[in-house]
């Protein structure tokens, strides 16, 4: 899996049906949390996987600066052998940890840094340094540790002085992943019990992950999280195996989808119901997706998808399916924008907080290419046309999944899109174009 050095991709009108099939990398989320606890665990972890987008790679960097030992057992980055430091054996590092554009790997640094009895500072990418952090600087500090930064500490580069941290009931005001997970690793550190409750479920693989490394968690019936420190994570005996990413099979879906007569077949994904939302919701607008196989994949459901193309029409989409489907949005917008009838999203308003506004983004790559969209404060009405506008150029704005997700959408143009800034498809899905192309989607680096 080679790294793309281009910035620009073209993308046209697919030539014919789509078939074939296709194993997506290793699921994102999924990976940061194995590297994350692997390296603060007791011995030695080996995973099999591993997303080697840039993304994961800036964790894996981020604890290599600090004194963890990880084997790279393959050319491709997929296979790793990570010698864990135990919670306390972390060293201070040298220069600033850089999170690159990753959002997950700056919020849940945030956690494990709030636990270490030393000064970091962590920063990331322009993308990056632009987007919220009072949500995880906020609860640390509670607990106990020192966050100072720009912006009254929402923005980074963000310098952390851990230390004795108490357990808190953290109360956050949104159902984000990235929050629950910072406040439950710090927990690990905590004297005392912590709790997290969320307005809504958001995905759960840290609390999927935390046991198998020896720290239990309870989850109340009101869906409150409790952690009590057991003291120490324990490297698991056998290799964790990482789940193919749904969020980048999302995009073949939709695309086959799209396109008559196709019919492609998706192998070894991760259906957990806090990531599925995207096939809920595609096969409420008329998307043919049959699942198979299902089975388990260490404490994750994993499942083959047979994808065929549908008649698509515009829903209003169910509030309770948004934090499910929350990266999947750039591509359902293409898929509403070329479906039959009204496609209206209200309540998303976190979509304006990713790696780019995602909201504004679409809507303008979208309108570009002649669809009717009207961008909402927090949501968007689509109304479908049976064809882009080829020939026009869009600005990616360095959001990979805004580059995939038009690269889908020019599958059914009139003629060729040019994406530019669309480079940062590296940090969550480096083969996306040649596994694309080999379903026979028209994509390609400009050279
Ligand atoms: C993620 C959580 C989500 C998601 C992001 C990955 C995670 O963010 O959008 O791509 O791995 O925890 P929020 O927690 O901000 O919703």
């Amino acid at each position: 899996m080679s790294n793309c050095v281009c910035d620009t991709l073209i993308a046209g009108p697919a030539q014919g049906p789509l078939s074939g099939e296709i194993i997506p990398p290793g699921d994102k989320s999924i990976s940061h949390r194995v590297v994350i606890l692997a390296s603060l665990a007791e011995g030695i972890t080996e995973v099999e996987g591993l997303l080697p987008g840039e993304d994961n790679m800036a964790t894996a960097r981020i604890f290599e600066q600090m004194g963890v030992g990880i084997e790279w057992l393959n050319e491709t980055k997929t296979r790793l052998r990570i010698h864990g430091v135990e919670l306390h054996g972390l060293k201070q590092p040298e220069a600033m940890l850089d999170a690159g554009n990753s959002g997950t790997c700056a919020r849940l640094m945030l956690g494990v840094l709030a636990g270490q009895p030393f000064t970091s500072t962590i920063t990331g990418d322009a993308s990056l340094r632009t987007r919220p952090m009072q949500r995880v600087a906020d609860p640390v500090r509670r607990m106990g540790a020192q966050v100072t930064g720009k912006n009254g500490s929402d923005l980074l580069p963000l310098t952390v002085c851990g230390g004795a941290l108490t357990g808190i009931h953290h109360v956050s005001s949104v159902a984000s992943a990235q929050v629950k997970s910072c406040v439950l690793l710090a927990g690990l550190y905590a004297e005392g019990e912590t709790c997290v409750q969320e307005p809504g479920p958001s995905r759960d693989h840290t609390e999927r992950m935390l046991p198998l490394f020896g720290q239990p968690l309870h989850i109340s019936n009101d869906g409150n999280i409790h952690l009590i420190p057991a003291g120490k994570l324990t490297a698991p005996e056998k290799p964790i195996l990482i789940p193919a990413d749904t969020s980048s099979a999302a995009f073949f879906a939709v695309a086959a989808s799209m396109i008559e007569g196709s019919n492609i077949s998706l192998k070894g994904i991760g259906i957990n119901p806090r990531r599925d939302g995207w096939r809920r919701i595609l096969t409420d607008m008329g998307g043919i997706i049959r699942l198979e196989d299902k089975r388990c994949v260490g404490d994750e459901p994993v499942g083959n998808m047979s994808v065929h193309h549908g008649v698509m029409k515009g829903i209003r989409v169910h509030p309770d399916d948004i934090t499910d489907a929350i990266d999947e949005f750039p591509v359902l917008f293409a898929a509403a924008a070329l479906s039959e009838g009204e496609f209206i999203l209200e309540e998303a308003k976190e979509l304006r907080v990713k790696e780019s506004d995602r909201i504004a983004t679409m809507a303008a790559a979208l309108s570009t290419c002649g669809a009717t969209v009207q961008e909402q404060a927090c949501g968007i009405h689509i109304q479908g046309h049976e064809q882009l506008t080829g020939g026009a150029t869009i600005d990616a704005r360095g959001d990979h999944r805004i580059a995939m997700a038009m690269a889908v959408a020019a599958q059914r143009a009139s003629d060729d899109i040019t994406i530019q800034h669309a480079g940062a498809i590296a940090t969550s899905f480096p083969n996306f174009v040649s596994l694309a192309q080999t379903i026979g989607m028209n994509v390609r680096w400009a050279t």
